[in-house]
């Protein structure tokens, strides 16, 4: 059996994907193969890769469907299935990663936990329910510099999933959140 490992926040820019990519890195220096997938949706840094907010990046998979998955990874001798962005795949996803790990995969995800509104985003919750190690991250409130724990959207938001970064969304801790948006 395998092992489930998440690393969420409510805040963006609280460093998921950063630390997702050192994981990566660790376990390439361990030998491990490792399929890299994201959400196609998140077009943010172009077709095939996982970006951070400080620029580090590695290569990933575009798929639409969490049932790619199961596919792909028969290509090659995979160790490790990494998902990034999990937040934006539909509840499918949780199956897939329950019978991955019930094959010996160790599965790394990440997520963002709520919209901006609050909101359990996509299938965040059931993930957390099956994980076997959660790290929860922290951003720096735009607003105050305490850690914030929340995500701020920056325009009129009239639906879960807008794609962006810099500009649309800010950090913010629970005092200078607004959440009355939708
Ligand atoms: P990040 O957590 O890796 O920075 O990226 C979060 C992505 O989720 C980013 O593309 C913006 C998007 N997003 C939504 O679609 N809806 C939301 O309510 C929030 C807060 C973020
Ligand atoms: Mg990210």
């Amino acid at each position: 059996f395998g092992w489930i490992e998440v690393i969420a926040s409510g805040a963006m820019y609280a460093g998921k994907t950063r630390e997702f990519i050192k994981r990566i890195d660790e376990l390439k220096w361990a030998k491990k193969k490792i399929l890299i997938v994201k959400p196609m949706l998140d077009d943010r840094y172009g077709e095939s890769c996982v970006m951070s907010h400080n620029g580090d990046n590695v290569t990933a998979i575009n798929i639409k469907c969490p049932l790619e998955i199961l596919e792909l990874i028969k290509r090659d001798n995979y160790d490790v299935v990494a998902i990034d962005e999990a937040q934006f795949f539909d509840k499918k996803i949780v199956q897939v990663i329950k019978d991955l790990r019930d094959s010996g995969f160790l599965v790394l995800i990440t997520g963002l936990n709520t919209t901006a509104e609050g909101k359990p985003f996509g299938p965040m919750p059931e993930i957390l329910c099956i994980a076997d190690d959660i790290t929860i991250l922290y951003g720096v409130c735009a607003a105050c510099g305490k850690p914030a724990t929340k995500t701020l959207a920056l325009f009129d938001k009239d639906q879960d999933i807008v794609v962006g970064g810099q500009g649309k969304y800010e950090p913010r801790c629970n005092k200078h959140w607004v959440h009355n948006r939708l």
